[in-house]
């Protein structure tokens, strides 16, 4: 038996002239909790909707659990629960009918419906909610109705794509413990997209960055926080004309320095405060007028720029930063 669960070989999907996910290979281990982490347009629905076998590939093949989805698409989804990107719970429906009918249209027999369904309400908290429509709940309700649901004719295997997208930290954390508790209990396996770095980071056993259809980088998170440098990120911002002596700074202290539109970004690497000061006394003696300076924690943002050297586009495709200024036709 193959350690992975999922295994996706040379995967292509082409809309027309677009390639939407390019050459992608993958193997998801069983037990594992797999992040399949990209911005907007990365191609991570495509590739959910291929592993379903609801979207056929252009070239390259999905296994799961042994069987090949394009050769039985009907036994290799037993294995799989799904929670889609739109929410997909009936609104008329109180949470427990909305399990009941799920259940039943998985052919769950009627006297294990009941403890299917009580655990269910269990595992996504919504035991006090259990007679009240789905059409009345949060964003982050529905998310952990749906999310139970999916678990109710018990496969190894969870797909979620972007399970928590818009939902609030608090919900967001639910999520992640309900994913945690399946995954641990039942060694569930859990493959799930998202735009959050956290959520990949927190989560996930394993990572994998895709970026306009292609995996650019894989590991555990401390192995991508190793090779991308995901140490805190400092940014110094000024005059568009000081951007360059700005850089030459961060370099004399062995910096990798990214020049903005209006600032310069770098990973810190250890002694980040430290390495301020010392940029800060150097700018100040070359009399560069600074605008702003700050440290965060690296983001998609951060990531995107280490790997690609260009930064995450928004959801209309535009790029947010240089690119986007330099396309917009300056500032
Ligand atoms: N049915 C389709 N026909 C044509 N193009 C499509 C189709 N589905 C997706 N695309 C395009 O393929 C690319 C990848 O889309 P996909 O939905 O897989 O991205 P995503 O990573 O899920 O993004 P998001 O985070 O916004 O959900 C996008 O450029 C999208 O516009
Ligand atoms: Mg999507």
């Amino acid at each position: 038996m193959s350690e992975y669960i999922v295994d996706i070989e040379h995967l292509v999907k082409k809309f027309g002239s677009l390639t939407a996910v390019n050459d992608i290979s993958l193997g998801i281990k069983k037990g594992e909790i797999f992040g399949l982490l990209g911005p907007n347009g990365a191609g991570k629905s495509t590739t959910i909707n291929m592993l379903l076998g609801l979207l056929k590939p252009t070239s390259g093949k999905v296994i799961v659990d042994g069987i090949d989805m394009q050769k039985d698409p009907a036994a290799a989804r037993n294995n799989i629960g799904v929670v889609t990107q739109e929410t997909v719970v009936e609104p008329e429906l109180t949470a427990e009918q909305n399990l009941m009918v799920f259940g039943r249209l998985y052919h769950i027999p009627e006297s294990e419906l009941p403890k299917d369904i009580e655990f269910a309400l269990q595992l996504s908290d919504l035991v006090p909610f259990r007679h009240a429509y789905a059409g009345t709940f949060s964003g982050g309700m529905k998310r952990r109705l749906e999310t139970a649901k999916s678990l109710m004719h018990a496969p190894q295997l969870i797909l979620l794509d972007e399970p928590t997208t818009g939902l609030d930290i608090q919900n967001r954390t639910k999520i992640w413990n309900l994913l945690r508790d399946i995954n641990k209990k039942d060694n569930i396996t859990i493959l799930l997209t998202t735009q959050y770095l956290e959520e990949a980071d927190q989560l996930c056993n394993r990572i994998g960055i895709i970026d306009h259809g292609k995996l650019i980088a894989l590991g555990t998170p401390s192995e991508l926080r190793e090779k991308i440098g995901m140490t805190s990120v400092i940014e110094i911002a000024a005059e568009k004309e000081d951007l360059q002596k700005v850089a030459a700074e961060f370099e004399k202290i062995g910096l990798e320095p990214n020049v903005l539109s209006n600032k310069v970004v770098a990973p810190a690497g250890s002694n980040a405060t430290k390495k301020i000061e010392t940029l800060l006394k150097a700018l100040s003696a070359a009399r560069i007028k600074i605008h702003n300076v700050s440290m965060h924690e690296p983001t998609i943002d951060d990531v995107f720029l280490k790997l690609t050297g260009s930064e995450v586009r928004d959801a209309t495709g535009e790029f947010s930063g240089r690119a986007g200024a330099m396309m917009r036709g300056g500032r």
